[in-house]
Order: structure tokens, then sequence, then C-alpha cells
């Protein structure tokens, strides 16, 4: 992508996708096509409806480098939608469920940019997916905060019980999102979930002396003024003396904006992993924020799944915290098999110095509710950690029937875990 970002025109050359913009599309490929199976789980269902947003949309077609043409985010999410319809036929074939299960799918695109909304509503027009039954494709050229009203309004009007749906800000930057729309979406749709892009290194890298008077007003209107302000973020980077460079406030800063952007966004969940693709080192944030667990579980298996995504911050308990114990950087993971590793071993030292805190036994689910942001890991890794520490006997795990549990994957969001009494007196690491 160009400094100015991608041009589309009608009768122009397609833009030239960067890899960033492939790997993310991968991303949400997946995730859409998981969120969309796992809604068609119950065996009585007979389908829902369900909604879809690209709020910064494009002009829905690229090139690569060597010329290959290939979608942009609007045809992402209809061929995740295509995938995700025929896998579903598949799957309740292979669990013997005869009733038949349909997806009403409403895809609202919005893109400012007239000449690039013009290209888009070519590529929709000429798209087959688009014209699949069940599926309406609403294109809209504006604003996206501006338009919010309106598809809020028709999620309402069709889905009136659960609004459940998928929105993708995906912003040049980090200055174009308004933090107060995804609190509303949140506020009227509890059952949505938010993709957001951030651009947090070119906020990082912008903040000097000079720029304290662009970056308030940018910081106001994005709606974290209130929570954070350019002066605050320069006093952490002139605090830094640790020698560590500027890894040390970079990071410091970032842990503090993943925060803000959830807090102030409305969500309870927030994983703020980078897309980095195998062969670069630059990248971006891409924010998955939700109301509820369900979802952030998922998008952190779609992470373990996919080694484009990368996290540089702890892998116990510290995911924000970029520093460990000892004053160095903590690790750099990759999401890949010795990232699983060090996890692992990170949650064995973590889970129990969180439970010696505690002083009592607490719910195995209620565990892992209270540390999903605090965790880069996913459920079955909190499973596994558990059930070995069990069999070490480094805490008690007991289930409510008070039987023994022969398998990881069998701890229960029920299972009472503690650290027994005699391990409280160990030093709780700071
Ligand atoms: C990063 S590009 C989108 C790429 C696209 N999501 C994809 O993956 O193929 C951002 C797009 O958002 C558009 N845009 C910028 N500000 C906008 C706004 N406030 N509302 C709607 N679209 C906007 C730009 O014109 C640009 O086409």
């Amino acid at each position: 992508m160009g400094n100015k970002g991608y041009v589309w025109s009608l009768g122009g050359p397609l833009p030239v996708i960067d890899d960033h913009s492939l790997a993310k599309h991968e991303v949400l490929r997946s995730y859409l096509v998981n969120y969309l199976r796992i809604l068609a789980l119950s065996a009585r269902s007979e389908g829902i409806r369900v909604t879809l947003v690209d709020g910064f949309a494009g002009g829905g077609r690229y090139r690569t480098s060597q010329g290959v043409e290939v979608g942009g985010s609007p045809l992402v999410l209809l061929h995740a939608l295509r995938e995700a319809r025929a896998k579903i036929v598949l799957d309740r074939q292979a669990r013997g469920i005869r009733t038949p299960y349909t997806i009403d799918a409403h895809i609202h695109l919005v893109e400012r940019t007239p000449s690039s909304c013009a290209f888009l509503r070519k590529v929709i027009d000429e798209s087959p997916e688009a014209h699949a039954p069940q599926t309406q494709v609403t294109v809209h050229q504006g604003d996206f905060h501006q338009t919010l009203p309106a598809i809020l309004g028709d999620i309402r009007v069709r889905q009136r019980r659960t609004g459940r749906s998928v929105f993708i800000l995906d912003q040049y930057g980090w200055s174009q999102v308004n933090l107060d729309s995804v609190r509303q979406i949140f506020a009227e749709l509890p059952r949505a979930e938010v993709f957001l892009t951030w651009m947090i290194d070119n906020l990082v890298n912008f903040l000097s002396e000079k720029t304290v008077g662009a970056l308030n007003p940018a910081l106001q209107r994005i709606g974290l003024g209130d929570a954070l302000t350019a002066e605050h973020l320069l006093t952490i980077k002139a605090a830094d003396e640790t020698g560590l460079g500027d890894l040390t406030w970079r990071r410091a800063i970032q842990s503090l904006m993943t925060d803000q952007i959830r807090l102030s966004s409305g969500a309870t969940y927030s994983t703020p992993f980078y897309i980095v693709p195998r062969n670069s080192r630059r990248g971006y944030w891409l924010l998955h924020l939700a109301r509820h667990l369900r979802a952030n579980e998922e998008m952190k298996r779609i992470h373990w799944q996919n080694n484009n995504l990368h996290h540089p911050g702890g892998s116990g308990f510290n995911m924000l915290g970029y520093l460990g114990g000892n004053g160095q950087l903590t690790f750099d993971n990759r999401f890949d098999q010795h990232a699983q590793q060090v996890t692992l071993e990170a949650l064995q030292e973590d889970i129990p110095q969180r439970l010696r805190s505690l002083r009592g036994p607490i719910r195995f689910g209620d565990l892992v509710q209270h540390t999903a942001n605090e965790t880069p890991a996913c459920l079955a890794q909190l499973q596994e950690a558990v059930f070995t520490l069990a069999r070490e006997r480094q805490l008690m795990l007991t289930t409510q029937a008070g039987a023994a549990r022969r398998t990881a994957h069998s701890v229960a969001e029920d299972d009472l875990i503690e650290v027994p009494p005699q391990l409280w007196l160990l030093p709780i690491r700071s």
C-alpha cells in the first residue's frame, strides 16, 4: 500500500495488494467461516439471520505483485459466507441432522471515496456470491460513522432478538475510527463483534514534543481524549531509562493503548495481536473486540492456527506486560510450536501464583474469564496447564461429582481449583 493508501477507479489499474492485507484477509476468512459454523451447531436450529458490516470497504479487488487478481475484504466476506454454507451442509450430514439450515445474510459495505465506491459497486454486480439466495448486499457511499445509525436500525428490524453481527473497521493509520461509534455498536448489539485495524507504530513514531498540538485533537476525535493525552504518552517515553532502547517505552505505550481502546470501545474482551506476514518484520494491530467470552476464545484459536500473527508480549498472564520479572523483554510470540511450549510453561508458573493470591478455591471457568484479557492462551492451553499442575500435585482439581479428570480437555467450567494450603506460603512473584 502506498503512503496515500489504495486507490480504485473505473477503467484504472487495480492496486497491488500488500502482504499485510493478504494476511489480514486470511484471518478474517477463517474467523468468519468458524463463526458461522459455530452458530449452526444446534441440531434443532433451522437457520440464522446475520449481518456483516465492512465499514471501510475499499474497491473490492486487487492484483498481487505477480499479477494475479484477488478479492478485497467485501469479496472475502462473500467467499467466507459461501464456504461456511457448504461446510455447514457437510457438518450436519456428518452428525446425521436432517433439518435444512439457512444463513440469511445482509452485508453492508461502506466506502467514502466516490471512485472507489463506484468500482466496488461494479465488483459486487459481477460477483455470483453477491447474488446467491438469502444474501443481500447493500453498498453505501459515504462516511462509516454517518452511515452507522441506518445500519444499526436495519439490524434491529431484521434481527430483533440477537443482533448477531460482525463489523470490520479497516482504517488506514489509527485516527479514522471514532471509538464512540464502536461503543454505540456494543450498546445496541451486545452480541456484535468488531475487528479494528490500528497502526499503533504510526502513532508511536509520530509522538514528539513538536506533535503534541496535533496529537491531542486526534485523540479527542477518535474518542480517546478523556482517557489519554499526548503529554501522558510523552512522559512515558521520557521516563524510560532502562537502557533497552526504544522498545520498552514503545511497549509500555502499546500496553496502555490496548487497555484504553478496549475500555473506550465498550468491549469486555480484546485480542491485541499484530498482523505480520511471515516475510516481514513490520506490522499493525488487528484488534478483535467483543462483549462475550466465547468470541474472544474463538479469536484466540484462530491466532494459534495462523502464524501470520504475532505478539511481542508475555505468554502467561502477562500478555500486556511486555517486560518480564527479570526486566528483560518478554517473549516474541509467533503462535507456532515453540510458542505453544513457552505458553504452557508460563501458565504453569502463573496459574499457581494467581491461585495463591486468592487463598481459596475458584471455578476453572472463572479463572478463564478473569484472565481472558491477560493471556494469549486459549481454553485448551489453560485446560492442559491446569491438568498438568493437578497431576504434579501443585494444585487440587475437584469436579462437581468428585471424580478424577483423566484428560486435559475434560477439565470443565465448574471444576474447582486451588493451591494446596502447604504451598500457600511460597513467595508470589511481583
Ligand atoms: C485500508 S482501505 C480498506 C481495504 C479493504 N478493507 C480491504 O481489505 O480490501 C480503507 C478504505 O476506507 C476508505 N475510508 C476512509 N475513511 C472512511 C470513512 N470515514 N468511512 C468509510 N470509508 C472510509 C478509504 O477510501 C479506503 O478505501
